[in-house]
């Protein structure tokens, strides 16, 4: 019953966006994005071993798994749909150097890693990391000579490092070291090679950003690392950069383009997917992933809310997927809903 005052305080209002909303079904009709299982690529943490998996401190449920344990879950997130993931190696800090020889063992972990995953889960899309971070003693993802990261001599070991990991049956290969040139050398040293089919997911626009801390925990890389990597990943203040930086890799022959960090550059992220039209992923890398995990493990956050919400906010800014250490997670929450 409405009395003569509320009625008299009625609006004259043809459009009421809360109509749509007034119920599920009707906020389900008007959904302008979803979330899909196949958005995810999940990265994984390797380490020596078997049947070894080690915590990583700063990344609540987060682990670095031997070959044997990552393949068990691997095949696990395929079973839920997971298309892809992405393999990065704690490599032994005795086998680190100046040269980073290891990234061009044919043996080394990710290689046979690939190999393990390719045999037990023929139908999920394995990516490999094309950086030397891992495997310098010195924590760069380049050769190091007196003071400078020298980018043409990184190049050609980067070539180098894509065609042994693409022998080794990655499917896609992820150049993240941000060297100038290096999807072209990496096109080029694949395809002599005869791996044509193998595609570049290149990091185009990957920034100098603190939120990468969680992950050089995992990788092992946090306390080695000299200085910082300002003189090669860009300035967070910059987005026309961002723009020329995808133009050169997508000329250069990459297959697909990754903003990085994700959250605090979405709007790169928009501005790149209405740029080019190209396919072109999200990051949400280690930082964010402790941040939503240490806000929610406070009970500040609802946690899977948060975590639902994080990720749909990259389809929203118009990216066609997300790396994410959530994507096992997510998948099941998916699939439950
Ligand atoms: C380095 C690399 C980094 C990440 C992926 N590849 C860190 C860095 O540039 O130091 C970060 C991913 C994350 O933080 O989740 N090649």
């Amino acid at each position: 019953m409405m009395d003569r005052e509320t009625s008299s305080a009625r609006l004259p209002l043809v459009q009421r966006p809360r109509r749509n909303r007034k119920s599920d079904w009707s906020r389900r009709l008007v959904r302008e994005n979803r979330l899909d299982v196949s958005d995810l690529i999940w990265p994984v943490f390797l380490i020596e071993g078997e049947g070894c998996r080690e915590a990583v401190s700063s990344m609540p449920g987060v682990y670095r798994q031997s070959i044997d344990l990552t393949v068990a879950a691997i095949v696990e997130a395929a079973a839920f749909g997971v298309p892809a993931v992405a393999l990065f190696p704690n490599t032994d800090p005795a086998l680190r150097d100046e040269k980073a020889s290891v990234a061009l063992d044919p043996d080394n972990l990710v290689c046979r890693a690939c190999r393990a995953i390719k045999e037990a889960a023929p139908d999920i899309g394995v990516i490999t990391d094309v950086a030397l971070d891992p495997y310098t003693s010195h924590g760069h993802d380049g050769l190091l000579v007196g003071e400078e990261i020298v980018n043409d001599e990184t190049v050609s070991v980067l070539a180098r490092q894509a065609v042994t990991q693409a022998r080794a049956g990655a499917d896609i290969i992820a150049p993240s070291d941000m060297m100038d040139g290096r999807v072209g050398a990496i096109r080029s040293a694949l395809d002599s090679e005869g791996f044509q089919n193998v595609q570049i997911m290149s990091y185009a626009a990957k920034y100098a950003s603190a939120f990468y801390g969680p992950f050089r925990d995992a990788i092992g890389t946090s306390k080695t690392l000299r200085g910082d990597k300002r003189a090669y990943q860009m300035d967070p203040a910059n987005t026309d950069e961002a723009l020329r930086e995808v133009a050169l890799d997508l000329e250069q022959g990459a297959d697909m383009v990754m903003v990085k960090p994700g959250m605090p550059y979405l709007d790169i992220i928009h501005r790149v997917a209405e740029t080019f039209h190209a396919p072109t992923f999200a990051y949400q890398v280690s930082g964010e992933y402790a941040m939503i995990m240490a806000a929610a493990q406070n009970g500040w956050l609802d946690e899977e809310r948060a975590i639902m919400e994080s990720l749909l906010a990259f389809k929203r800014a118009g990216a066609s997927g997300v790396l994410t250490y959530f994507a096992p997670r997510a998948a099941r929450l998916l699939q439950e809903a």
